[in-house]
């Protein structure tokens, strides 16, 4: 069973791709859900990509590739199955479970991204991870900010291998930020990365509350991967129309939860609000 809604996006900014928005919905059974992933990918020669900047701030900006282009040529590559190959045949930009939206740049990544290069908080030698990626852009910021380890998750493993990886490449000349890349849902790559019983001290997410059904997947990683003293910091819409997710949803099921301590740090009017919340463990 399969249907599609619109997904609203009112405020959007020249640079973003936000126009005809849709998600086509299917089912939630975890055992249609993209497998665990690691991308091993750590050269490639991008003398002719086609890139878009972003511009952060003054003096710090972002490039990735074009979004456009890496769309083409995953649906040009032949005999090649892929959620943004069948997301593109849908003229869809988001199908649950199949592709999440990874290959464009959402408005909350660059809140995100402009809020850190502000931020108090110093990312010099931190160790990050970057929950449902796209672009990368947030935990590229990061990279610039001096974090000494870098871990990029997306669902769909062809965005991470065409887009988010390139474009990291883009911009890690000069920087000695150790990444790696990871792939598929985040129950799969909790179950993967607990063996590694690794802790981040910043955990970025950006765009990743539309469906309140998923609030357990990532509040769960938090509970598993957050450092003592860290930090989550949360980058969303009020409101996801249609699919249900909204940040004050999301910020009563962590209150209701009782782990996190949830604040707002950032709220930017516009048609559909958006903000920054941070979340820190309750009882440090
Ligand atoms: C709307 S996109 C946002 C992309 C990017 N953060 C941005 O704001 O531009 C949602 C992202 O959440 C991730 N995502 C959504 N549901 C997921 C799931 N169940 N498991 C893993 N990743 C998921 C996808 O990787 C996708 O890139």
């Amino acid at each position: 069973m399969s249907f599609t809604f619109n997904f609203p996006n009112p405020d959007a900014a020249e640079n973003e791709r936000t126009e005809d928005r849709m998600i086509t919905e299917k089912s939630d059974d975890d055992d249609t859900v993209e497998d665990f992933k690691e991308i091993h990918i750590t050269s490639r020669n991008l003398d002719n990509a086609v890139r878009q900047t972003y511009q952060i701030s003054e003096t710090l900006h972002v490039d990735v590739l074009d979004r456009d282009v890496v769309e083409k040529q995953l649906c040009e590559k032949t005999g090649s199955v892929c959620g943004v190959k069948e997301a593109a045949g849908q003229h869809s930009d988001l199908i649950p479970n199949v592709y999440e939206g990874g290959l464009t740049v959402w408005e909350c990544s660059l809140d995100l991204a402009k809020y850190l290069d502000s931020c108090p908080d110093s990312l010099a030698g931190k160790t990050v991870l970057e929950l449902g990626c796209g672009a990368g852009i947030p935990g590229i910021v990061a990279i610039k900010h001096g974090a000494s380890l870098l871990h990029f998750q997306d669902y769909n493993p062809e965005v991470m291998e065409h887009y988010t990886i390139p474009s990291v490449l883009l911009n890690n000349n000069g920087h000695s930020c150790k990444c790696r890349y990871f792939s598929g849902d985040w129950a799969r790559f909790r179950s993967h990365m607990l063996s590694e019983n690794m802790k981040y001290d910043t955990i970025l997410t950006a765009e990743t509350i539309y469906k309140p059904i998923n609030y357990s997947k990532l509040t769960n990683m938090f509970k598993d991967f957050l450092s003592k003293n860290g930090v989550v910091y949360v980058a969303a819409k009020s409101n996801y129309f249609g699919v249900g997710g909204s940040s004050r949803g999301f910020e009563d099921f962590i209150n209701k939860d009782g782990t996190f301590e949830i604040r707002v740090c950032l709220t930017l009017e516009a048609g559909v609000p958006r903000e920054i919340l941070q979340l820190k463990w309750k009882n440090v």
